[in-house]
């Protein structure tokens, strides 16, 4: 009896942990029923996709989706529509939303929001404050729950928890792993008057690497006293990812694009306050440092640290002008063309985008192109030359800093547990985004 499947995806260049090689994949049921030859299945439906490479889905850690509260910038459907048409099959969304993400009530009322609304799956982070320290062992446990989230420095929004006594008690409460904001608040406040109105390269001068290296070691020195596992989230100097190199028992490190790829005094030059992010951007010696981290292991997953404002809340003359940038949809065609450049091998991009959250974050059946996962891929042409523009831009926000930069690697579809929801840059049928699973969590 021949095999049948509801779908099967034939002769692409498969990348998983066999390696990369020309396989069919078969999909039943939202799952990954069969991978080989499969030339003699029966299928409903069959896609060619020679010449194309199938990837785990790229699974974004880190992405700001501004909703409820902040619609004016983002919302969960659109956020999840440039999450999609970029290629991405899951995200993590951050509290700093309005409400605040602390508590039960606000992350069901994100789950009901999300459900069938997005167009990838997805998992919440909750917020720590100092108010909710008791309550972290039921709200790391939610359904939907990515863990904890910690601002040790503040940026967008009032999450903040920056006193060493406050953060020894959250690290010592969390059970799972924990990520991290990692500026020092006490510093940066100490030096607000280092930025120059009107000049964005001022932005690194004030938040320093002295600000991010305080923040780091005191916050490995906390987790490694309690023993508990912490996540550092878009690292931008080349000291923390040297520090962390040798301190990698509990830690584990996140980093963007954006510090891989936009280089000052440049980028600031070229983009005003349209580069301004925290942690900021910093020069080529940190570039270098980071890539360093991606090539030695060190670095464990891609993140894009989504995260957008208005053209109009950009363009406020600085340090007016609210930082962060979009980036969900921009993360695999900028790391491709990365890879096309010979900077990180096609594997390694799926170490950090798929295999690296599964193995950090306990995520339940995704991650792998195996038999029983959910049928999560993102389908990319590796020879495809194209340039990024604005005008692609599924973000409410409606701009990139990548706006005219030429890429060579493209995402071409996008299937969530077996769906096809994203082909040729067209979004494809109804959003019917659910909630990722965590063996620690739901
Ligand atoms: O630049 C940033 N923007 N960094 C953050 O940590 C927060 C984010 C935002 O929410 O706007």
């Amino acid at each position: 009896m021949p095999e049948t499947f509801d779908l099967v995806i034939k002769g692409a260049t498969v990348v998983n942990q066999d390696g990369e090689g020309q396989r069919d994949i078969g999909i039943r049921a939202g799952r990954i029923a069969g991978i080989g030859n499969l030339g003699s299945a029966k299928a409903a439906e069959t896609l060619d996709a020679r010449g194309l490479h199938v990837l785990p889905g790229v699974i974004d850690s880190q992405v700001h989706f501004r909703e409820p509260g902040l619609e004016h910038k983002e919302n969960l459907e659109s956020g999840s529509r440039a999450a999609v048409m970029g290629g991405v099959t899951a995200v993590f969304e951050m509290p700093n939303t309005k409400p605040l993400t602390t508590d039960n009530g606000a992350l069901a009322d994100k789950v009901r929001r999300a459900r069938d609304r997005m167009f990838c799956d997805f998992a919440f982070y909750v917020g720590a404050t100092r108010e909710n320290i008791d309550d972290i062992p039921a709200l790391e446990k939610l359904e939907s729950s990515a863990g904890m989230k910690i601002f040790m420095g503040a940026s967008t929004g009032d999450l903040l928890v920056e006193d060493e006594p406050s953060l020894d008690r959250i690290i010592a409460k969390i059970s799972r792993r924990a990520a991290f904001h990692s500026e020092d608040e006490a510093r940066l406040r100490s030096r607000l008057g280092v930025r120059r109105p009107g000049d964005a390269s001022s932005h690194p001068e004030w938040r320093d690497v002295e600000a991010a290296m305080i923040a780091t070691t005191r916050l490995v020195r906390l987790a490694e006293k309690h023993r508990k596992r912490v996540h550092v989230l878009h690292i931008s100097t080349a000291d923390e990812i040297a520090f962390l190199r040798d301190h990698k028992a509990w830690a584990s490190l996140e980093v963007t694009p954006h510090h891989l790829t936009l280089v000052a005094p440049e980028c600031y030059q070229r983009l005003g306050t349209f580069a301004q992010m925290n942690p900021p951007v910093r020069d080529a010696a940190h570039l270098a440092g980071i890539w360093a981290g991606i090539a030695d292991g060190t670095v464990d997953v891609v993140g894009s640290d989504h995260a957008p404002h208005t053209a109009e809340e950009k363009h406020h003359p600085y340090p007016d002008s609210h930082s962060g940038m979009t980036g969900v949809q921009t993360l695999v065609p900028v790391m491709l063309d990365h890879v096309n450049a010979g900077r990180l091998s096609l594997a390694r991009f799926v170490d950090l985008t798929s295999a690296g959250p599964q193995r950090l974050f306990g995520i339940r059946n995704k991650g792998r192109i195996a038999v029983g996962y959910d049928a999560d891929l993102t389908v990319v042409d590796l020879k495809r030359t194209e340039t990024i523009t604005a005008g692609w831009i599924q973000s409410v926000a409606q701009w990139t800093p990548y706006d005219g930069m030429k890429v060579k690697g493209w995402p071409v579809g996008t299937f969530v547990r077996g769906r096809r929801v994203m082909w040729a840059g067209a979004i494809e049928g109804k959003a019917h985004g659910a909630p990722v699973g965590f063996y620690e969590g739901q």
